[in-house]
């Protein structure tokens, strides 16, 4: 099968890794010619470290790499069966690009999309085919994320979707089939981990650490949500919520936090500028913070902490299956192969109850009187039915 993978930035890359292991001819277009070198170059020092960690021989190294060509016109992915751009986040310059595009390849090519934010509604409407229009949304480093979100716009042919999800599963990837909402699954399901963590520190109960300490030690995150902010990069995190929040005609629960904005507006990024909600050496490390320590009473704030935030996660689980976004299974999946999290939202709101679940969210609701705590209509009427989501 031929690919054509147009942007060849992080995501770009790290897409046309993954279709040439999987044994498809891949042409990455870039309008950069440094930023073609630097993949190019990138990818050799990817494949080097597989080999050195005995994951794979240098005659696999060989075959991956020969299965890449570097092009800088847009006419070379003429050939393609499938398309995936992965360029700037801008409409007018993927509708310009997609629009040239379709001049150049075969009828039956299907003209992908990895945009994060913008809808394949708007990107398709540039086609004068935009049945053939889908977005794929792979997860950052797209080598390692096991999921992709496949998502049909309004436009989009029963043929492209299902030849794109068979296409991405015989990638061995995790496929989850998401609507053309804002955020898709991942990106709006999440928002909570990282806004009412947010929230919770504003109040005062706690501070980073004992909220990154209360997720991991009792949920099992791998990272704290301060702690994946700072990875992540206060920039881009608080960027993807304000666009969220926005899409969502300024829906209370996805409410941006000004701590965070004016961590970002101080260049306080993270990891990537020394310092965030932590200071990190020079290897990334955060210098370890003294102020931690466990006592009866902390232990306490902390259960709160976290039944806190697991609520909030999964009333958006939730309302994403009653809204139809993706079903139960696809959701689960998102949330466990996008973004590691130790158990699907759903399977853990059958194991908590749905009526803890319900009640948490209405003494939110009593105390606090706003919309961001409502609980989603379809926890009110599982609850009422003693239904779960699984069993
Ligand atoms: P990037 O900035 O690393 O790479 C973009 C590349 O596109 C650059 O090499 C640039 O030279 C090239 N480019 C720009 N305009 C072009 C044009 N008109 N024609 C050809 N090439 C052009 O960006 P990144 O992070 O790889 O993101 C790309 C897309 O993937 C965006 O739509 C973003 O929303 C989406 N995405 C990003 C994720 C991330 O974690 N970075 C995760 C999932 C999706």
């Amino acid at each position: 099968m031929n690919i054509g993978v147009i942007g060849s930035g992080t995501m770009g890359s790290g897409i046309a890794q993954v279709a040439a292991t999987s044994g498809c001819q891949v042409k990455i277009y870039d309008t950069n010619q440094a930023a073609l070198d630097k993949a190019k170059d990138a990818l050799d020092k990817i494949l080097s470290r597989l080999i050195e960690k005995g994951r794979i021989d240098s005659e696999e190294k060989n075959r991956i790499q020969s299965n890449i060509s570097y092009v800088n016109n847009l006419i070379d992915l003429s050939d393609s069966n499938l398309t995936i751009e992965a360029i700037v986040e801008n409409l007018e310059i993927k509708k310009k690009v997609f629009s040239e595009l379709e001049g150049y390849v075969s009828d039956d090519c299907i003209i992908a999309s990895n945009t994060s934010s913008l809808s394949i509604a708007s990107i398709a409407a540039s086609l004068k085919n935009p049945k053939r229009c889908v977005g794929i949304h792979f997860f950052n480093p797209a080598p390692l994320m096991k999921l992709v979100e496949v998502i049909p716009a309004i436009q989009t042919s029963y043929e492209t979707l299902e030849t794109s999800i068979d296409t991405i599963a015989s990638w061995n990837k995790t496929v989850a089939v998401a609507k053309d909402t804002p955020g898709f699954i991942v990106n709006r399901v999440a928002r909570p981990f990282y806004g009412e963590a947010l929230r919770i520190y504003e109040e005062g109960i706690a501070d980073f650490a004992i909220i990154d300490s209360a997720m991991k030690d009792i949920g099992g995150f791998r990272m704290g949500p301060f702690e994946l902010m700072d990875f992540i990069g206060n920039d881009v995190n608080y960027t993807v919520t304000e666009t969220v929040f926005t899409a969502f005609y300024f829906d209370p629960r996805y409410k941006p936090s000004f701590t965070q904005k004016r961590f970002a507006e101080a260049g306080y990024l993270g990891r990537k500028s020394g310092i965030g909600y932590y200071e990190y050496d020079e290897n990334g490390k955060i210098i370890e913070n003294k102020g931690v320590t466990s006592s009866a009473a902390e232990t306490s704030i902390k259960q709160q902490i976290f039944d806190r935030v697991l609520v909030m996660l999964i009333n958006e689980a939730a309302d994403a299956l009653f809204l139809n976004i993706a079903s139960a299974e696809d959701i689960d999946n998102a949330m466990t192969k996008g973004v590691n999290y130790p158990k699907g939202l759903l399977a853990w709101a059958d194991e908590k109850s749905i009526n803890w679940c319900v009640s948490k969210l209405d003494e939110m609701y009593t105390e606090y009187h706003e919309d961001r705590y409502r609980c989603s209509p379809l926890l009110r009427k599982m609850n009422k039915e003693n239904k779960t989501f699984f069993n």
